[in-house]
């Protein structure tokens, strides 16, 4: 079985996670595209789709399911979306894909974050996958100059702008035993937007693709 049936898998598992009738809060990038094609068979059967990027919310839209604006949403029973990595804990690091922004947000309004993954992202201590933060580009030497005092080897993403018009920076070389306290330092940088640590608001449920088939992990 390659990445991609592992990761389509997950997707599949998760329209179970779906309340019907309810709005459900999407993911961006591969594992989370696979999801949306998998709800455009059930799009009569949700009140619509709060999209975590630009793209997600063009890929909704072309399956005909109405994109929301968040801010017209009170509740999301449901997120589905992917992860960089995974631990035991079901924290995360996320932002492969530019969007750990508007995922962040996302994830902070709904009740259930549901984490699509193959068993290539599970992962004993985060770090290994650089970390994206994301930067006010006026701000983004600064903050260099902080990650490096906090131990980690920030990298420009060259030629990517996200969907809120800021830059990324990728984190090599950590090992992150605590994602809370790290979460928490990098979001205290002057000109961090967000990191791509998911630690203080992890996952809630964790579909792992695997060989065998889909396990469903929930947070103890
Ligand atoms: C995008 C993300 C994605 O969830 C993450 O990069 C995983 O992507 P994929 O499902 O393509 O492996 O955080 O910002």
């Amino acid at each position: 079985m390659d990445q991609n049936a592992l990761k389509r898998a997950a997707a599949q598992a998760a329209l179970e996670e779906v309340v019907e009738g309810a709005v459900v809060g999407v993911g961006t990038g591969s594992t989370a595209n696979f999801f949306i094609d998998g709800l455009a068979q059930m799009r009569d059967r949700i009140a619509g789709a709060v999209a975590s990027s630009e793209a997600t919310a063009a890929r909704l839209r072309g399956h005909g399911i109405a994109v929301l604006d968040l801010n017209d949403v009170t509740t999301i029973p449901v997120y589905v979306d992917g992860a960089d990595e995974i631990n035991a804990r079901l924290e995360m690091i996320k932002g492969g894909g530019g969007a750990l922004t508007r995922e962040k947000i996302v994830a902070a309004v709904a009740e259930r974050f549901v984490c699509v993954a193959d068993e290539s992202k599970q992962v004993g201590v985060l770090g290994r996958f650089p970390l994206p933060v994301e930067v006010i580009p006026m701000a983004q030497a600064h903050v260099a100059r902080q990650v490096v005092r906090l131990g980690g080897e920030p990298r420009l993403r060259e030629g990517f702008v996200t969907d809120n018009g800021n830059l990324i920076l990728d984190v090599h070389g950590l090992a992150i035993d605590d994602a809370v306290v790290l979460e928490s330092k990098l979001d205290h940088v002057t000109g961090v937007v967000t990191n791509g640590l998911f630690a203080r608001r992890p996952a809630d449920v964790l579909l792992l693709a695997t060989p065998g088939g889909v396990r469903r992990i929930t947070r103890g």
